[in-house]
């Protein structure tokens, strides 16, 4: 099977056929989701949270983003894989972002970056693809700016914040984003944005008008509850099924009825 491109991503959202979008974050997730056909991979920088044991995506650095995405990218051999670009490494300056997110395509092998924010980011943005890097943006509750909202609150609520937000879609749009993630804001301004640019939206709580979707994998696993936002659907509960998995291992080993005789030499 070829690699999702962001043609085909621009192609799917003309055809209206809906974009499939999951993070991972190391090699084996990362062949599932391959496998199953899964669009866009990506290795989001809630690997702070979901994986590193941290409380925000804040702590994460370039460092730990280019070891996971390298996991990532030696399972992914369909999908797109989608580097998340972790806090500051994109706001110094555009010379610096575009440094940063050439890291991970070429050290990595990701296929694509991703940052948060609109005009504010406009000029990084604008390097990073004019060097030929695809760059998804990300718009609404941009959890690296969790300290300046207040918490994890929906974004756009009133009709100054959704004016702003549809305006930097279009300029974010302008600058050469392929498509751009639009979390927690209402249903309805996700629709506008959506039927107002060109690029491919992927929502995650913005409701069903949006050309994709995204959610945390660990989420829709059940294996993360430190957090569970209304926009999550839980598709299997792994974390439970983990704990019996190992509770058993444990009440053989110490009955001394693990390993039995065939699995000994
Ligand atoms: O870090 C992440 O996983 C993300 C997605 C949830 C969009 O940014």
């Amino acid at each position: 099977m070829q690699r999702v491109t962001t043609a085909v991503l621009r192609e799917m959202k003309e055809k209206g056929q809906k974009i499939t979008v999951l993070t991972a974050y190391d090699y084996p997730m990362a062949s599932l989701l391959d496998e199953c056909g899964t669009d866009v991979i990506l290795v989001g920088d809630s690997l702070g949270m979901v994986v590193l044991g941290y409380d925000s995506t804040l702590p994460v650095t370039m460092e730990d983003m280019i070891h996971h995405v390298g996991a990532v990218c030696r399972g992914a051999h369909h999908s797109m894989v989608v580097a998340d670009m972790p806090f500051l490494s994109y706001r110094i300056s555009p010379e610096e972002a575009l440094r940063n997110a050439g890291r991970f395509l070429q050290e990595a092998g990701a296929q694509a970056v991703k940052l948060e924010g609109g005009r504010e980011v406009a000029d990084a943005v604008r390097k990073i693809t004019d060097a030929g890097i695809p760059l998804m943006a990300h718009l609404g509750l941009t959890p690296q700016s969790v300290h300046r909202f207040g918490g994890y609150k929906v974004q756009g609520k009133n009709e100054e914040a959704a004016q702003r937000l549809l305006e930097d879609a279009k300029i974010i749009e302008a600058a050469g984003a392929f498509a751009v993630v639009l979390e927690c804001i209402p249903a309805s301004l996700a629709a506008t944005i959506t039927s107002a640019i060109a690029i491919p939206t992927i929502g995650i709580g913005a409701g069903s008008s949006c050309d994709g979707q995204v959610l945390v994998v660990n989420d829709i696993l059940g294996m993360y509850d430190k957090m569970s936002p209304r926009f999550v659907k839980r598709y299997a509960d792994l974390s439970s099924q983990i704990r019996t998995a190992v509770e058993a291992y444990t009440k053989e080993v110490r009955s001394g009825e693990f390993p039995g005789p065939e699995h000994a030499f």
